[in-house]
């Protein structure tokens, strides 16, 4: 593919590549593109059955493993098939994590591993509320309640047997903030009012331990002025029909049967416009392991009214 986004490893780059290759073209925002995917997938008969099942038993809008948790979420708790699909999400996701730890030394230290789901239904008009909605350009803002500046990487898989997965995207986040900062209400953030405050601090320390009591739905209602700033950020792409539709920088990417991808979502503006059957992994990346954080859409954001 020919796109100024993509940064393609075949087999032969993969195997030549550097150790900081990967993590430097991440953090630069850029999507790392695998023709063939690089970690082992389950076999056929599992993901047939995944194919097959998984749209008839679908209870969310994905089907996900939880690792805080240990369970699924999204499929039907009579399923006769959870047990499958909790076996099949959890080897993959210990497989992703594997392979990202040795292409991405430094970057992947200390990561949370978060979610990963099978998309089961075909994206093309799900009609999906805005904010929910993966047909529309946004980037991705939180995840598993506050992030404080830390990034979301995610890889994916197409496991489709004949039809590509199909991705728009308006560019990486430092050309989007100059470009829209004002329009959708951030330029005037200081440093300052990106910073947690205490009754914040507090906030996310009692729901902290609530987590630890065993209530995990606690974590996700943990926020912050940063995690704000880009929910504010992601709504303002979704809400806005021109942005949707301006041709400038908009790029269209084909991801064809069984290849993969990874990209820091946070990064990355993209919306999904077609496609049926994938594997999302999510994991969250401390900023403080970044090698370019200048680049890091809390420092960028920071970087705007710096002398305020
Ligand atoms: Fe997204």
């Amino acid at each position: 593919m020919n796109n100024p986004l993509l940064e393609t490893f075949d087999t032969d780059r993969l195997v030549a590549s550097g150790p900081d290759e990967m993590g430097a073209a991440l953090e630069s925002g850029k999507i790392i593109y695998f023709p063939q995917c690089p970690v082992q997938l389950p076999p056929t008969e599992q993901l047939d059955t995944l194919r097959r099942e998984l749209p008839k038993h679908l209870k969310l809008k994905n089907i996900s493993y939880h690792p805080e948790a240990g369970s699924v979420r999204g499929l039907d708790a009579e399923s006769p098939i959870r047990d499958l699909v909790q076996q099949v999400l959890v080897n993959h996701s210990d497989r992703v994590s594997e392979f990202l730890r040795g292409v991405l030394p430094g970057l992947f230290d200390n990561a949370l591993i978060g979610t990963c789901s099978f998309r089961p239904m075909e994206e093309q008009g799900r009609k999906l509320k805005p904010h929910a909605s993966n047909e529309l350009i946004h980037i991705d803002a939180g995840a598993y309640g506050a992030t404080n500046g830390d990034r979301l990487l995610r890889f994916f898989v197409n496991v489709n047997e004949t039809t590509d997965r199909v991705w728009l995207s308006r560019g990486a986040f430092p050309e989007l903030l100059n470009r829209y900062a004002a329009e959708a209400g951030l330029a005037g953030l200081t440093p300052k009012q990106l910073v947690k405050g205490p009754l914040g601090h507090l906030r996310s320390g009692m729901l902290r331990a609530i987590d630890k009591l065993g209530m995990p739905v606690s974590r996700a209602l943990d926020s912050s002025p940063y995690d704000r700033a880009m929910r504010r950020f992601h709504n303002f792409m979704k809400d806005t029909p021109d942005f949707q539709s301006d041709p400038d920088g908009r790029v269209e990417m084909r991801f064809p049967p069984m290849s993969a991808w990874m990209v820091l979502t946070d990064m990355v503006s993209h919306a999904c416009i077609s496609g049926q059957h994938c594997f999302n992994y999510t994991a969250v990346l401390p900023l403080a392991s970044c090698r370019h954080p200048e680049m890091a859409p809390y420092n960028l954001l920071a970087k705007q009214n710096a002398a305020a």
